[in-house]
Parts: C-alpha cells; structure tokens; sequence
C-alpha cells in the first residue's frame, strides 16, 4: 500500500512556527503581494529577502515535534516491512522534516536553507541572511533570491508529486487549510484513483467532506497515536467491552438504516451505551477519534445516518466488513451481521 502524505504549516505551529492564515500568522497585519510576489522580488528585493531571513532565524530555534518524528517513524517502518511506498510532500519551507528523521521529503514550496541566483540560475544552501548580501557565488552578480516558491510562480516537482498521488492507495493532510492550489486539490487526485483519504487539523477546513475520515485535535497528540495504529505499535479500536460491543450492535439494529438522526440524542444514546460520543456545533457527531458528518435528507432537518456511524466504527476498528449488498438497508444489515459474528 502506497502512501502519501501532505503536510502544511501546522505541522511546525507545535515546534512554535506561525502558521499562515491563524489570527498571528504570517499574513496577519501583512500583504502577501508585499513579499511573497515576484512583482515583489522585483520592486523591493530586501523587503522579501528580510520576511525570508527573519523566518530562516525563527525555524532554527525550532525543534521538530511529535508530529514530525511520527511521519518519519512512520517512513521508517513502512520501508523497512516494505509495504509499499512512502512520499512525504510538504508545503513548508522549514527543515523540521528531516531534522525529524524524514527523508523522502519533496518541498514544493521552496526552502529556507537554499538560494537561487536570477541571473545564471545557480542554485545552493545558504543560512546566513540574504538582505544585505545577495552576491551569487557563481556569477558574481547581487541576484541571490530566496529558494521560496512566490504566490504566481510554478510549485516544484508536480510530475512526480501527481505520479504518486495516481498510484497511492492511502492520502493524508497535516495541518494544512486546504486553501492554496495545487496542494489543496491534491485530495480529488489520490481519491479519484481510489486512496483512502484523512486529514488532521485542529479545526475542520473548508473542503473538509472531501475526505473520507477527518481527525480533530493537534497532530503532535493525534498523529504518534494514529501511525501506532498503522504500524501495529497501538492496539486498533476502542476498547470496548462485549456489553458495549452487543449494546453498540443492538443501537445500529433499532436505528435501522433510512431513518436520520439528530444529532444530540444519537450522541445520547451512544453515551448511555458507554461510547465516548460528542454531538458537535457543526451537527456532526464525534464518536472516540472519528467524525462523522451529518447528511441532509431529502426533506427534513440535516442528521446523522446510523450506517455512517457503523462504519465509522468497523473501520476504527480496523475490520475489512465490505458488502456487495445494494440498497442502503441491505448493506447497513449486511455489515451489521458480519459484525455480529466477530464481535458477538
Ligand atoms: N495541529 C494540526 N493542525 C493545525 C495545528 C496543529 N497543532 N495548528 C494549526 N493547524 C491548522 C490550522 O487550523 C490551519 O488549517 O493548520 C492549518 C494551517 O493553514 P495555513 O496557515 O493556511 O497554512 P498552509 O495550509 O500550510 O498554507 C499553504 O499558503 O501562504 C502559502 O506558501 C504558503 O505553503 C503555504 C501555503
């Protein structure tokens, strides 16, 4: 099984970087044309190279976090049992990936510890500060720029990054708002060739419904728990006791599968069975780790749709419950006989 990984500034916000778009991010009180153009680079190259050097000074006192280390343990085991591939693409420009141990890391958005020269394109690390020295090594000529990819400007190695979308059978976002093209559509690529998609974000992005599973919470807390389940280190699932197994079970079975359900009460219900289930402002319905999002009949108020809460939970648990039953109510009571006889 194929993995990709996307990961975006909030990945880093744990290991005390900004994010972009948060009430103190990078753009918060400034113009993303004042230094993240070329018309920019162009008009006022030590404004850009200063906003570049500044955050260059910000990720070296920055140390990865749980995060980071998880997706490179993840990389390590998933190359060592050879289970198939492991790309990590990122949207950062910090090195708190491969200070982390990652190492198939594709940048798309440039790096802070390299520069590019305009005039004969020589390209090379640089740690020290660009503002007032942006002499090229090669051609001697003041036209060292930041190795950052500039709003309007082509991201890097999309051949490749697509290539692996096409062929992934699992796509996961990290902290990312979904919000800068191409990396945010990256998601309708891997999910149209098949790929079971996740995300984690601390809050629900717009686009969040794209996805089939959404994880909330901070990825230094979510992430280790979730790549111990992926690698077997964690045992998979809730914990549940054979009561709460056979009350879960009876719950599914008196919801039925045409009726929707407001949230609140089937949250209720799931508590009084012993579940650790959340109604959410949204009206979609925490159960454990999973979210469930509500769906709109065709008449009537948006609910929550027991089958999706049935599967939630055969997939928390890591069952391959499939059915070829047709029809909403054939295949809800298909996986739900199947269920009974594994967990009753
Ligand atoms: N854990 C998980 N998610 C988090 C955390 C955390 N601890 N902290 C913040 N987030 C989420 C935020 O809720 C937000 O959705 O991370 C996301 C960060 O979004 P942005 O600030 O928009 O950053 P990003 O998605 O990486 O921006 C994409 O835009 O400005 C350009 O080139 C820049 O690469 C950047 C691109």
């Amino acid at each position: 099984m194929n993995i990709v990984v996307l990961t975006g500034a909030g990945i880093s916000a744990e290991s005390g970087l900004p994010t972009f778009r948060s009430g103190n991010g990078n753009w918060a009180g400034r113009s993303v044309e004042s230094v993240c153009t070329p018309e920019a680079l162009q008009s006022n190259p030590d404004l850009v190279c200063a906003f570049y050097d500044e955050r260059r000074a910000e990720a070296v006192k920055a140390e990865p976090n749980a995060a980071h280390r998880a997706l490179a343990k993840l990389e390590g085991h998933w190359r060592e049992t050879a289970k198939g591939e492991f790309l990590l693409v990122t949207q950062n420009v910090d090195d708190l990936h491969e200070r982390a141990g990652s190492q198939r890391v594709i940048h798309m958005h440039g790096h802070l510890n390299s520069t590019l020269c305009v005039e004969c394109g020589w390209h090379g690390p640089r740690y020290n500060p660009l503002e007032d020295d942006r002499e090229c090594a090669a051609c001697g000529r003041d036209a060292l720029r930041p190795d950052i990819v500039l709003f309007g400007e082509a991201p890097r190695h999309l051949k490749q990054i697509e290539a692996a979308l096409e062929a992934c059978a699992l796509f996961v976002t990290v902290g990312t708002s979904s919000t800068v093209y191409p990396a945010a559509g990256f998601v309708e690529i891997a999910k149209a060739c098949g790929a079971e998609t996740h995300q984690f974000n601390i809050e629900l992005p717009a686009g969040s419904e794209r996805f089939d599973m959404c994880h909330l919470g901070n990825a230094g807390e979510l992430l280790p728990e979730w790549v111990g389940e992926l690698i077997g280190e964690r045992p998979v699932g809730w914990n549940l006791s054979a009561e709460q197994k056979a009350a879960f079970i009876k719950e599914m079975e008196d919801c039925g599968s045409h009726s929707v359900f407001y949230c609140g009460p089937m949250a209720e219900d799931l508590r009084k069975i012993g579940l650790d289930a959340t109604a959410l402002p949204d009206g979609s319905l925490r159960l454990y780790d999973r979210i469930i999002q509500p769906i709109q009949p065709e008449w009537g108020e948006p609910g929550i749709y027991a089958p999706n809460v049935l599967t939630a939970a055969i997939e928390a648990h890591g069952l391959n419950i499939k059915t070829e039953m047709l029809g909403r109510g054939f295949a809800h009571r298909d996986q739900l006989e199947k269920l009974k006889t594994i967990w009753i």
